[in-house]
């Protein structure tokens, strides 16, 4: 289970939501595996969203979605507010401890795993800070803020807001190329060229596919616009408005896509395009 959902839009997972996928797992005797790297801003929106959680902390409501799992993953570059690292933690001491030694012959022994010192008390000062009210208060609303803006230019952005990005529906955005040829690159690039911005495809070159020669779209044509913790000020993001102004006069001469090389798995990573 991710917590937000980083591939539908940013959305938070309710506790209802992870009380019954831990109900189907213990029916079915499967782990459950938290990837748990936006949990802080996925405590927020439980605390303002989902009844019963009015009066509990970040905090405790994070510890709360920790008991339902069975292990947890973490990127910790994102909530750990860290520039690298991550952890893996398992409650079932067998596992951990295959883990561990699976650990110490291919990153590093488990007192750091790979990673420096340095970058391990800042993880450790970053997960506290993390749940800070006023931090995250700031760090949902700073989203919104470019969301809120690039609505009213009239880009047409998912709603509500995540808390770590906002998505661009690049379907309606491009109405004029067809999703195999990739309507959402086709932003991506215009951003860059036009402002240096990078986002990232969520779509048909993500999770298109062909199959028996014939292809078959994603469901969307997103673009993921992630805002990076503690880095940009208003004027960054104002900056980022008056791009998409530029990108938007010009979306009619946009043109998609067509894959030169693409390798047998992941090809959003590696794969080389050119524009038609
Ligand atoms: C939900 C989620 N899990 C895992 C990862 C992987 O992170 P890393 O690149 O640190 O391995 C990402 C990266 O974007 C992510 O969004």
């Amino acid at each position: 289970m991710t917590v937000t959902n980083n591939s539908g839009g940013g959305q938070p997972v309710s506790m209802q939501n992870m009380k019954q996928v831990k109900m189907l797992c213990e029916k079915y005797n499967t782990l459950l595996v938290l990837d748990c790297c936006r949990i802080a801003e996925n405590s927020w929106f439980i605390k303002h969203r989902e009844k019963g959680y009015e009066r509990k902390t970040y905090y405790q409501i994070a510890q709360e979605m920790f008991r339902y799992a069975d292990a947890a993953v973490m990127s910790a570059k994102k909530d750990g507010l860290v520039n690298m690292g991550g952890f893996l933690t398992l409650k079932d001491q067998k596992l951990a401890e295959e883990c561990q030694n699976l650990l110490i012959i291919t990153e590093g022994f488990t007192t750091y795993g790979g990673l420096s010192g340095r970058d391990m008390e800042a993880l450790a000062v970053g997960l506290e800070e993390v749940f800070d009210k006023d931090y995250l208060q700031y760090r949902i609303r700073s989203t919104a803020f470019l969301g809120e803006h690039l609505d009213k230019i009239g880009i047409p952005v998912l709603k509500p807001f995540g808390g770590h990005a906002i998505y661009v529906d690049a379907k309606r955005m491009y109405e004029h190329i067809p999703p195999h040829e990739f309507p959402g690159q086709a932003l991506v690039c215009d951003l860059y060229v036009y402002g240096g911005i990078r986002a990232v495809e969520i779509g048909s070159l993500m999770f298109g596919k062909t199959l028996k020669g014939k292809f078959v779209p994603a469901h969307w044509e997103l673009v993921r616009l992630a805002i990076p913790r503690r880095v940009y000020t208003q004027s960054h993001v104002e900056y980022i408005v008056e791009v998409f102004e530029e990108v938007k006069k010009q979306v009619k001469k946009s043109k998609g896509f067509k894959i030169l090389y693409e390798p047998p798995f992941l090809r959003r990573f590696t794969c080389k395009l050119q524009r038609l």
